[in-house]
């Protein structure tokens, strides 16, 4: 079988790639990216050489070329990972959000309609938006989200089920946590944290610190889309996250006493707009599925702060790079204010 992997070269998308072609050799993969600043070839590094993984670089919002890629590549199943997907990006700019992960979803489903395709969507706990205390979100919870990513992945994840319902299109979603390990762009927080940490950098925690995150091994986000992917039920939405939580300080503190580095680089500074305090997702219904997350988070953000000290080749040219503008827009006054908590 052939799978197009959208969003291929990203975070969890590259991470998925290595795992199938290494779990599933007899598959091919063609990854489909439009190669953002989040998407790095770099990411498959040694895998490129392989008969059963190519490149298409293509936007998903370009019904053709998603057409064409699927057309000529056979494909019978697409994996779509791609999105713009950092919250403060779509609070700076929410526009390509829309673009990506609503239009782009939607060109995506329009192509599998056409050709008889299935399609495994990647949405996230956002959509259900803050979840208060003694609650943990299942997978009929109405939707909720709050920020323009959010409602971005909130509206590409009605779509999905709406092609299900209306046209009968075999869909299955996966609704991840936080997800943590190697090769996430150094926007996201515990990155973000790791690099800044090695660099002797202040580390800015909006506001108290206390939000409340499950941040799961991205290798367990993986296995748990194999197993949607094998053994779930057409029309289905699974959570996947390891259903424990903890606050944003104690994320912090894990990275730095695994890079033996001082609390006094901790900042606590102006909270993000409409800044959700905790997201909780109850996983039942995947473990019905026979999966089980291998990783405690503590442990996963702990070898995720170690892969950066131990990989400064992939993240110093990105930080040096065009990092350096979006990093002072989102930090610089921030990190020249007082504290905020
Ligand atoms: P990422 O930002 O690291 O990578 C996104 C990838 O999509 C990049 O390779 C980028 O080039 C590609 N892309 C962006 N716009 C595109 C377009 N228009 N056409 C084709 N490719 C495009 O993202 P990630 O963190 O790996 O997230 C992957 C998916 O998982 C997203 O759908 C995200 O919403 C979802 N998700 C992420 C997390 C998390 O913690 N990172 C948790 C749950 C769900
Ligand atoms: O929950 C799943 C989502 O996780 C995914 O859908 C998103 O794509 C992904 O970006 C992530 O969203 P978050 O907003 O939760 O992740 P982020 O790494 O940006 O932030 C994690 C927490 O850390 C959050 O409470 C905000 C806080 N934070 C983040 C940054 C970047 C800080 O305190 N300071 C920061 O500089």
């Amino acid at each position: 079988m052939t799978l197009l992997i959208t969003g291929g070269c990203g975070f969890i998308g590259s991470n998925f790639v290595r795992y199938w072609l290494e779990h599933h050799p007899e598959d091919r993969v063609v990854v489909y990216d439009k190669l953002t600043y989040a998407g790095r070839e770099e990411n498959l590094a040694g895998l490129w050489d392989r008969p059963t993984l190519s490149l298409v670089r293509g936007d998903i919002a370009d019904l053709d070329a998603v057409r064409a890629a699927c057309r000529e590549n056979d494909v019978r199943l697409i994996v779509n990972f791609a999105a713009e997907t950092h919250v403060d990006q779509s609070i700076l700019g929410p526009l390509v959000f829309t673009e990506t992960n609503v239009r782009g979803t939607h060109v995506l489903l329009e192509v599998a309609r056409e050709l008889g395709l299935r399609l495994h969507h990647i949405s996230t706990d956002e959509v259900y938006g803050h979840i208060p205390d003694g609650h943990s979100s299942v997978e009929t919870d109405p939707l909720a989200p709050r920020s323009p990513y959010a409602a971005s992945k909130a509206a590409a994840d009605q779509l999905v089920q709406a092609y299900h319902i209306t046209y009968g299109l075999p869909v299955t979603i996966t609704r991840g946590a936080n997800n943590v390990g190697t090769y996430q762009y150094p926007e996201k927080a515990v990155p973000l944290f790791s690099t800044n940490a090695i660099l002797g950098e202040p580390l800015p925690v909006y506001g108290d610190g206390k939000q409340m995150r499950d941040y799961a091994h991205v290798y367990d986000h993986c296995t748990g889309i194999e197993a949607v992917l094998l053994r779930g039920g057409v029309g289905e939405v699974y959570n996947v996250g390891t259903g424990r939580e903890m606050t944003n300080l104690e994320m912090v503190d894990i990275v730095l006493r695994t890079l033996g580095k001082d609390h006094s680089l901790v900042r606590h500074v102006a909270d993000r707009p409409g800044h959700d305090r905790r997201y909780s997702m109850n996983v039942d219904k995947l473990r019905a599925l026979g999966w089980e997350p291998r990783y405690d988070p503590r442990q996963a953000v702990a070898e995720a702060a170690r892969w950066y000290a131990e990989n400064r080749a992939w993240w110093e040219p990105i930080r040096n790079g065009e990092f350096r503008e979006y990093y002072d827009r989102q930090y610089a006054e921030r990190l020249a204010g007082n504290a905020a908590r």
